[in-house]
């Protein structure tokens, strides 16, 4: 079975087996199967953060659990919504129902399911703000757990889904702790301006939701038409005295302060800085308008890409003393 279409970088991979998952009786019926306890598992949402560089030789469990809740409480609303429902058809949902919180994620590719994994974030706003609690099921014992804010550990482009149980557990539903009582977020200079030129001085939820999905537009290539899975590599995070060496020597680093006394880099500018924006090496190469982007110009392998990031690491560490460390799940 083909994953080509199953993944925005549009990489050619196969899968021995494939299941789609829409309720989660039948996740449980499958996780007591046979079939789960012999063979690798890749647990799959809308597909938007991985990079296949090899057929996978296993099961693919796609999440598609559908539907959206919502309780009011008083000035506060928890909305739940199963693991498959597409992030942004959620954020529609919650900015057209007055539902304060996510608006500043819009347009964000991929599932409900997978926003926990590395606790997405934009312009802003990163989900641990508004995340309450998330069902999942353990895949050992096919029991099912509720993670509460707490127990996700959640960091930038973190959690616990990431490190200890990685791979041990199935999200089929995430509850979010949003506001009927807009408290808008522009501390994004892009947003502000964008406003400023719409003559919006005082935005709703539904301005703020438009001004940031036209951003994304302008900055970020549309994986319908050009493959990509988002930003391949994350933000770099450094000690105060590592970044004040690399300052001295380049003033016009891009920064910014990361709490704790640490300092987040802008990996787009140190990437662009060693000449990568926008180059085309092959099939693949950065995105023109954004360098930690990269992009599949239609016919390449899991594995170009792959070495290419290793190139891009390379470069930007022996040029910065950095060493990038990847966004993107590899397979
Ligand atoms: P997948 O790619 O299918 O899976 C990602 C990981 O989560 C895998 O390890 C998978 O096994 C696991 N997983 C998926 N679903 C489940 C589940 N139900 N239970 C357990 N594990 C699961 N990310 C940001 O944070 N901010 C951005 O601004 C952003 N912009 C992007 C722009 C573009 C154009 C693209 C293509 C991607 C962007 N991303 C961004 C990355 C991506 O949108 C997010 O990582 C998203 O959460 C991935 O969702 P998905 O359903 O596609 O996950
Ligand atoms: N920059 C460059 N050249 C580039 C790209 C960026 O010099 O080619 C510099 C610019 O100075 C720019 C700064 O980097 O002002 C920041 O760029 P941008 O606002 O585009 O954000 P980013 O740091 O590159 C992060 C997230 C994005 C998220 C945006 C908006 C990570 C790894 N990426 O990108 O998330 O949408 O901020 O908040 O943290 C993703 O995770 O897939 C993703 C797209």
């Amino acid at each position: 079975i083909s994953l080509k279409p199953y993944n925005t970088f549009s990489i050619p991979a196969n899968t021995h087996y494939f299941v789609e998952v829409l309720t989660e009786s039948a996740l449980e019926e499958l996780l007591n199967s046979k079939l789960i306890k012999e063979q690798p598992l890749l647990i799959l949402g809308g597909g938007s953060n991985l990079l296949f560089t090899k057929d996978f030789d296993g099961l693919v469990i796609k999440m598609s659990i559908p539907g959206i809740s919502a309780e009011v409480h008083g000035e506060t609303v928890i909305v739940t919504a199963g693991a498959g429902v597409v992030w942004n058809d959620f954020v529609t949902y919650c900015v057209q129902n007055d539902f304060a919180g996510v608006e500043n994620l819009s347009l964000i590719p991929g599932t409900v399911g997978a926003s926990p994994i590395q606790n997405i974030g934009a312009y802003g706003v990163e989900l641990k703000d508004v995340f309450e609690s998330c069902s999942a099921y353990e895949i050992a014992t096919g029991k099912r757990r509720e993670f509460s804010h707490q127990d996700c550990h959640f960091g930038y482009r973190d959690s616990i889904f990431k490190n200890e149980l990685k791979g041990k557990y199935i999200i089929t539903e995430v509850s979010f702790r949003l506001s009927r009582i807009a408290s808008i977020n522009t501390q994004y200079g892009a947003i502000q301006e964008e406003l400023a030129k719409r003559g919006v001085s005082a935005p709703t939820i539904a301005d703020v939701s438009s001004v940031v999905s036209h951003i994304r537009v302008s900055k970020l290539p549309d994986p319908s038409t050009i493959g990509n899975a988002g930003s391949f590599f994350k933000n770099p995070v450094i000690e105060q005295q590592d970044f004040l060496k690399i300052f001295e020597k380049f003033p016009e680093l891009v920064h910014y302060p990361a709490g704790n006394g640490k300092v987040k880099l802008a990996a787009g500018w140190l990437i662009e800085q060693c000449g990568f924006k926008g180059k085309v090496v092959g099939q693949t190469g950065t995105w023109k308008n954004q360098a930690l982007v990269l992009v599949n110009h239609g016919q390449a392998s899991g594995q170009e890409v792959y070495s290419f990031s290793e190139n891009i690491i390379d470069t930007v560490e022996a040029r910065f003393g950095v060493r990038l460390e990847r966004e993107v799940n590899i397979l």
